[in-house]
């Protein structure tokens, strides 16, 4: 019989337990749970207001209770509602009064916002690993791919050449501002909650500061109301999640692109696409498409939470254990996408030939036309109308600029001379060398800028 349940209450209204138990979801909170009520133990009988030996007993129940999750030999059940009475029942069950004195200066509110706390430190740091872990197979895809030339874009349309390099290292700049957001993230999370009691602080001499050590907390939260029904932090997470999956929705989306036959700019291992059921000629990216689609659930989850959160009036309310499954969902979601994706990325083919007939098509050269007069003396303005009549001619006569005899060229403008053959995609490049530009130079910076960065030497 649930200790929780009202006591006017019929017997039997399982429905009703089935609505409101978390232990479906909270179970995964079980580590959290068990390591912050042996750190609760020990400061309780530190204080004396436990003694030692019940302390010891509380330690060994605890550390026991675990070996049986992890066995699977412990029984989670929903009449006890969640993870917390779960143990703490189980935990009398083997050690007896001992165990009943482990809820003393507790709540269930400070003990849940402590486990996820716990759980979101853990779930941060792992998320920063596989965020560089995907940086390191952009770097070192950009890297093999040095001298690979291709179109860059504006409105999907061919604009001016650029290294290859230099748009994945865009990619990795998203990249690096995730984990900038989620390092901030940490540091709200950091916060130890625990001697809230159920609101308004407990009546007890315990020690939150040697509560914090103990957990390895970088602080105590400063007001007990504040502290049971704050989750800014899982908001947090999920926030800067809902950006980093949009970053990596973009890189999916032009990894899907560049895999079609019309672009064929890459191709993917087998392991990361499959074949139609009907279509024997195709190969899929729905490793790629699958990226790009679970975006949607991860902005979904942020969206609830925030929902949830919104109008609660202090400070513990049911609604808050809503917060869990969006997170976790999310967590897994994130944490399996940039898993899977970095894979992709370092077993990806680039055809470099592909790229740079591509980069070699079409008139993606004018700019650099436009900037061979005004290098002559041509105002910018004049010099890109020029050049812009140049196209349409060049366009009707079926030619590309290669194609045009000087004399072409100086029914356009006088000023145009020999030289203007030595215009080609290496001098486009060559001459980009402002800071953040594609010259090889300035990508060959940016990519030492960037092994510096995830080997943790700030840059
Ligand atoms: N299962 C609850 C949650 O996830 C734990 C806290 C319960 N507190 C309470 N006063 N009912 O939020």
């Amino acid at each position: 019989m649930n200790p929780l349940r009202n006591q006017f209450e019929k017997e039997g209204e399982k429905s009703v337990e089935e609505y409101t138990a978390s232990i479906p979801f909270d179970r995964r909170l079980y580590k959290q749970d068990i390591v912050g009520s042996i750190a609760h133990a020990k400061m309780l009988a530190k204080q004396g207001i436990i003694s030692d030996k019940e302390a010891e007993l509380i330690m060994m129940g605890l550390a026991s209770i675990r070996e049986e999750i992890e066995q699977g030999v412990f029984e989670l059940s929903a009449e006890l509602e969640d993870i917390h009475m779960n143990i703490e029942a189980r935990l009398i069950e083997k050690i007896g009064e001992a165990g009943q004195k482990l809820h003393t200066a507790r709540s269930r509110n400070d003990q849940i916002a402590l486990d996820m706390r716990l759980f979101a430190k853990e779930a941060i740091s792992h998320t920063i690993e596989k965020l560089v872990g995907l940086q390191k197979a952009l770097l070192d895809l950009a890297e093999a791919n040095k001298d690979v030339v291709m179109p860059g874009y504006t409105h999907l349309q061919r604009a001016q050449p650029v290294l290859f390099a230099h748009h994945i290292l865009a990619y990795f700049e998203m990249l690096q501002r995730d984990v900038g957001r989620f390092r901030d993230c940490l540091k709200r999370a950091d916060v130890m909650p625990l001697g809230s009691g159920a609101l308004a602080g407990v009546p007890y001499a315990i020690d939150r500061e040697f509560l914090a050590q103990e957990l390895g907390f970088a602080r105590v939260s400063e007001n007990s109301m504040d502290a049971v029904s704050d989750r800014d932090f899982i908001i947090e997470y999920q926030a800067a999640a809902s950006l980093a999956m949009m970053h990596i929705s973009r890189l999916a989306e032009e990894i899907i692109l560049w895999s079609s036959v019309e672009f064929g700019f890459v191709r993917l291992a087998a392991a990361y696409t499959t074949g139609s059921s009907i279509m024997p000629q195709k190969r899929n990216p729905d490793v790629a498409e699958l990226a790009r689609g679970k975006t949607g659930r991860v902005y979904g989850n942020l969206l609830a939470i925030l929902t949830t959160m919104k109008a609660l009036p202090l400070t513990y309310n049911r609604d808050l254990q809503e917060d869990k499954e969006g997170f976790f969902d999310t967590v897994n979601t994130l944490i399996s996408t940039l898993e899977v994706l970095t894979g992709m990325i370092a077993t990806m083919q680039i055809r470099g030939d592909r790229t740079k007939e591509a980069a070699e098509g079409g008139y993606i050269l004018a700019t650099d036309l436009a900037d061979y007069l005004v290098r002559k003396g041509v105002p910018f303005r004049q010099a890109h109308e020029i050049v812009g009549k140049l196209v349409q001619y060049a366009m009707e006569k079926g030619k590309g600029f290669k194609d045009l005899s000087l004399d072409e060229y100086q029914r356009f403008s006088p000023l145009f001379a020999q030289d203007v053959y030595s215009v080609t995609v290496e001098s486009s490049l060559e001459a980009r060398t402002a800071r953040g530009g594609t010259a090889p130079r300035q990508v060959e910076q940016a990519l030492k800028r960037a092994r510096k960065i995830v080997q943790g030497e700030d840059a």
